[in-house]
């Protein structure tokens, strides 16, 4: 049963230690379930508390300050209930909010080419890690907190079997109120968590 303690973090661990403790915390809380939204609601919770309860990051001024995910919004349910009238006609790649923890932000961003602007839609587009250690040098940054310094945005990648190459389905992006506040070591400590959170859903 997922419990409010596997956001606590064991003291005096480094950061390489500290992101294996989290992706082993993740893994108990994402098994058993395949839903994506409940699986990323559970993962950004976790991710989030966890780093607020990391010293590295913590509630200070190198705090975390936004934790969630972008998917593209093709995979999210249509209505069953009450489908809107409006004819759903084919609209731009585009990737929708999903879970996250932090204040509210910007609920779409654009993907699809000549469209595409900011850290999301350029790392979901180059399906690579992007590490931005100022958001305001970054070009088309969309800052949706002003007080967002730094950032990171990882690739959801979903192996589909009858396809040679991996495809984007989504980010999961983390904000930090320091500048550079994200290092390699949260590059591999966060890819590792996107390929778990990838593998334990349905898409
Ligand atoms: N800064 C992101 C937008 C999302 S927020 O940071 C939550 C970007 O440039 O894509």
């Amino acid at each position: 049963m997922p419990h409010a303690d596997s956001a606590m973090i064991p003291s005096g661990i480094d950061k390489q230690a500290f992101w294996s403790h989290v992706h082993e915390q993740l893994s108990y809380l994402l098994a058993g379930q395949r839903d994506w939204v409940t699986n990323l609601a559970n993962a950004s919770s976790l991710i989030f508390n966890s780093l607020m309860a990391f010293p590295e990051f913590g509630d200070g001024d190198r705090m975390v300050n936004w934790c969630g995910f972008y998917v593209n919004a093709e995979l999210f349910p249509a209505p069953k209930l009450a489908p809107s009238s409006e004819t759903q006609t084919s609209q731009p790649a585009r990737l929708l909010l999903g879970p996250f923890c932090g204040k509210p932000a910007c609920q779409l961003i654009h993907v699809s080419p000549g469209k595409a602007r900011g850290v999301c839609a350029d790392a979901y587009c180059q399906k690579k890690t992007l590490l931005v250690k100022d958001v305001d040098t970054y070009p088309g940054h969309i800052a949706c907190d002003g007080e967002t310094k730094s950032e990171i945005v990882c690739p959801l990648l979903l192996k589909l079997p009858n396809e040679g190459s991996e495809r984007a389905i989504g980010v999961l992006d983390l904000d930090c109120l320091a500048l550079s506040g994200f290092d390699e070591a949260d590059r591999e400590g966060l890819e590792k968590i996107a390929k778990l959170i990838v593998d334990a859903c349905d898409w």
